[in-house]
């Protein structure tokens, strides 16, 4: 058998006022190894997974890294393959850190290595982002960084800037889950005109803020009104969390992609404070909450 070793970032994504258009990758990585041979059906024949999700994910063609390489080795015509695939998840699942985005980008990325190089990378983001539905966890799991993401007619478009070294993303992750579909389905068709000025003022601030190193900005820059002010009802005890992270020394916060994870930005100096007293708000609302702290990625994807 041959065999293809993939690490791909956790991404989060929104920093609150860039609702699908701002993500970045975190040095936090999922591993996949794909083990293959020639046969005459494509068939993932075994899975072992370790780590997040290893007693809930289905170990069948229905993982979303088989659904992925079957659905690209079929796009991409070639011949058939058996697959022994093992997953090494520290990506927590459904909890707004682009889980989903890393098994699609390792299943295309598998698949694209087993047809040599057939699809580009920009054809890869495509693809990925079809099946995600939105390209701020794609575009950063792919190219690190921190990804302004966005659609022209057809295409993504998007641009990444550096996540500089000196700060640190401070997760409080909640023991309950939240799906992205629902929490895309609670928000709103139409949004004022003047909550559109807010936000996109906001994400201007946000990509200055980082690129200058005004950190004091990044509280204002990751205020939001399109979003997050419905999700939080979802999430028991959000506000006073986020001004727990505030009170301790975040520079900003928000709920991290579609929740319910909280995301706080962190010098290296309170990160741990920080995380403490936001996993202490959540249990005085009755969540038990792990806290996860990580630098900034700036590569995205890698064979390993
Ligand atoms: N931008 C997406 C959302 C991210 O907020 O729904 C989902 O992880």
């Amino acid at each position: 058998m041959k065999t293809i070793k993939i690490k791909i970032p956790a991404t989060t994504s929104n920093f609150g006022s860039g609702y699908d258009v701002l993500g970045a990758a975190l040095k936090l990585y999922n591993e996949f190894e794909v083990d293959y041979e020639p046969s005459n059906k494509s068939e993932c024949v075994n899975l072992e997974i370790s780590g997040e999700g290893e007693y809930e994910l289905p170990r069948n063609n229905k993982n979303i890294i088989c659904k992925t390489l079957l659905f690209a080795l079929n796009k991409l015509k070639t011949g058939k393959y058996r697959f022994e695939i093992k997953s090494i998840n520290r990506i927590p699942l459904t909890k707004g850190l682009g889980s989903s985005a890393s098994a699609r980008l390792a299943g295309l990325i598998a698949a694209n290595r087993i047809c040599n190089n057939k699809l580009s990378e920009k054809e890869i983001l495509e693809i990925a982002t079809k099946l995600e539905g939105h390209p701020d966890n794609i575009v950063p799991a792919l190219f690190g960084g921190l990804c302004i993401c966005n659609f022209d007619e057809k295409n993504v478009i998007y641009n990444k800037i550096k996540m500089p070294n000196d700060l640190k993303a401070v997760f409080c992750v909640p023991d309950f889950e939240i799906s992205t579909d629902n929490a895309r389905k609670i928000l709103p068709d139409k949004v004022f005109l003047k909550d559109a000025v807010f936000n996109s003022g906001r994400v201007g601030f946000f990509i200055s803020a980082i690129n200058q190193k005004k950190y004091e900005l990044l509280s204002i820059a990751m205020d939001d009104k399109i979003h997050q002010p419905y999700r939080k009802k979802l999430i028991p005890g959000a506000d006073k969390v986020f001004k727990s992270a505030i009170k301790s020394g975040a520079y900003g916060v928000c709920i991290s992609g579609s929740g319910p994870t909280i995301l706080a930005i962190s010098n290296k100096r309170f990160e741990l404070r920080i995380g403490k007293a936001m996993q202490k708000e959540f249990s005085e609302h009755r969540i038990n909450s792990k806290i996860i702290i990580c630098d900034f990625d700036n590569e995205g994807f890698k064979y390993a």
